[in-house]
């Protein structure tokens, strides 16, 4: 009896062949799944990694609505010429507080993972309001209504709450202080100790140079820093350490 001869018997057996399909897969998945719970740079902790402040949450509320994801990608992958053109390549890290995270699938527009600080806020209102005007071949919608909705503090703390429950560690302070740091951080008029001493680096601006607080602000604060947290002068990934 050749070795076909006797896979013949589990081809005509159904269950049989059910339950050896079932034990091959299991094994497969076992093998590739396993190691990644002992990987240590696939849960890597990276210092500068922090939860959004509450204006820059607010922001990335807008851009989902918007839907920039449809467009703009936030993964730069691992690949010479994708790194020559957006920087350094994403770390997992880098969206751990993100739910959902905004990785992407199109990239109709640039990667946006680290286009905060490469351009001036004016820059952004500009932009956002009438793309071509600043990239005349530019296919991007206009944003222009953002600049003259204004937008309150009012859900925030429910959407930091969100956040919370699926596991962004906003400690009770942050909580407490949601809607004066919300406010601080697009005024610099205003005192933003508070929101320094709770989340550290943060830019504090007004970032769409209107004396109101608009939706613009929020975008503005959310582009501005992404890709910005971690220090890649003193990063180095624990494969190389
Ligand atoms: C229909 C597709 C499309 C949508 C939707 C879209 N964009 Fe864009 N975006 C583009 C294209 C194309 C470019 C490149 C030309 C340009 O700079 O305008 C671009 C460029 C940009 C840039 C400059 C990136 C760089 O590195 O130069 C930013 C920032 C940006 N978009 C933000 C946004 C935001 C925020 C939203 C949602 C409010 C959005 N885009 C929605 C297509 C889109």
């Amino acid at each position: 009896m050749s070795i076909l001869d006797k896979h013949g018997i589990i081809e005509r057996n159904a269950t049989l062949l059910l339950v050896l399909s079932f034990l091959v897969v299991t094994i497969g998945g076992l093998v590739e799944i396993v190691p990644l719970f002992y990987l240590q740079n696939t849960i890597e902790d990276v210092q500068g990694v922090r939860p959004y402040t509450p204006l820059e949450l607010a922001g990335r509320q807008i851009y989902i609505r918007e839907g920039c994801y449809v467009c703009h990608s936030q993964m730069i992958r691992p690949m010479r010429d994708e790194v020559e053109r957006y920087g350094h390549y994403s770390l997992a890290a880098e969206s751990k507080y993100d739910h959902p995270f905004q990785w992407g699938s199109k990239r109709t527009g640039p990667d946006l993972a680290r286009v905060g600080g490469k351009y001036s806020d004016a820059w952004h209102v500009d932009h956002l309001s009438n793309p071509q005007a600043v990239v005349p071949e530019s296919i991007m919608p206009k944003y222009p209504y953002l600049a003259t909705t204004p937008i309150t503090a009012d859900y925030i703390g429910e959407q930091m709450w969100a956040n919370q429950v699926v596991g962004v560690p906003y400690t009770a302070d942050e909580m407490a202080n949601a809607k004066a740091d919300f406010e601080a951080q697009a005024d610099p008029t205003k005192d933003s100790s508070g929101l320094l001493a709770r989340y550290g680096k943060v830019d504090v601006a007004n970032f769409d140079g209107k004396p109101e607080l608009t939706e613009m602000d929020a975008l503005i604060a959310y582009l501005q820093v992404l890709g910005t947290m971690v220090d890649f002068s003193t990063f180095t990934p624990v494969a190389s350490r």
